[in-house]
């Protein structure tokens, strides 16, 4: 099995973060750091994470939906000593976010050591939709203007696909999208003219921020879980 699958199942990261901490050097096979996430390991070894021996963690994988509050960075490893979404939850189980929400942003992120749920739901030909809820400035907003971000419009990186867009209170949009380049929905806004004051990710496919209270964590049903899966499967069946 490669390396950075294996750190995934052992509860590290998710399979693509796995690689970017193999590449940083801080995984070691039998004491030697290795850089390497395509490296074939079979478990016998004596694979360490920044010095720490992996347990491979056996038996249940856990989700929780946690509603990141601003000020938090969406990461399982910080290097500069931030408060992490990691703190809010208490758990047996080595949890990392699923995907990312920048730090000013709040709502639904998912917190899993579901190394194949989340490389389902964060992998871009899987990418399953995602609904913020954003209020922006400089009003009033045209219809024109949701227009082209219903349609795709171009940023720095390329077109980007259809959206659903609309506007539930004047300044206030609830945005759908099904990509997800970096702040791309700040982005968006700021190309129709009407920079965000706020966002908050209001639902994950099937699933909906509801009531959860800022900082609050919910852990997920089997049924939920298994409606996140079908969903991701839906947009890229599994190939056979
Ligand atoms: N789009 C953004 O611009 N920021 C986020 O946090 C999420 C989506």
């Amino acid at each position: 099995m490669r390396l950075a699958k294996h750190l995934a199942h052992a509860g590290i990261a998710s399979r693509r973060a796995s690689e970017v901490l193999i590449r940083e050097g801080r995984v070691s096979i039998d004491g030697k750091i290795v850089t390497d996430p395509a490296r074939d390991v079979d478990g016998s070894e004596r694979i360490a994470f920044d010095d720490e021996l992996l347990t491979p963690l056996s038996g249940k994988r856990v989700v929780y939906a946690v509603h990141k509050p601003a000020g938090v960075v969406s990461t399982a490893h910080d290097t500069h000593g931030r408060a992490k979404v990691t703190d809010l939850v208490e758990s047996d189980h080595r949890l990392y976010p699923v995907g990312r929400l920048d730090a000013d942003s709040t709502g639904l992120i998912l917190l899993t050591d579901d190394g194949d749920l989340a490389q389902k739901l964060t992998h871009p030909s899987y990418e399953v939709p995602k609904t913020y809820r954003v209020k922006v400035r400089e009003l009033p907003v045209s219809e024109g203007s949701l227009r082209r971000m219903r349609e795709g419009l171009v940023l720095e990186d390329g077109r980007t696909a259809p959206a659903n867009v609309r506007q539930t209170r004047p300044g206030i949009l609830e945005i759908t999208i099904h990509e997800g380049k970096k702040h791309q929905v700040k982005r968006m806004c700021e190309a129709i003219g009407h920079p965000v004051v706020s966002l908050t990710r209001i639902a994950i496919g099937p699933l909906r921020l509801g009531d959860l209270a800022v900082g609050g964590v919910r852990r997920l049903s089997a049924a939920e879980v298994q409606r996140l899966r079908d969903a991701a499967e839906q947009e890229h069946p599994p190939a056979g």
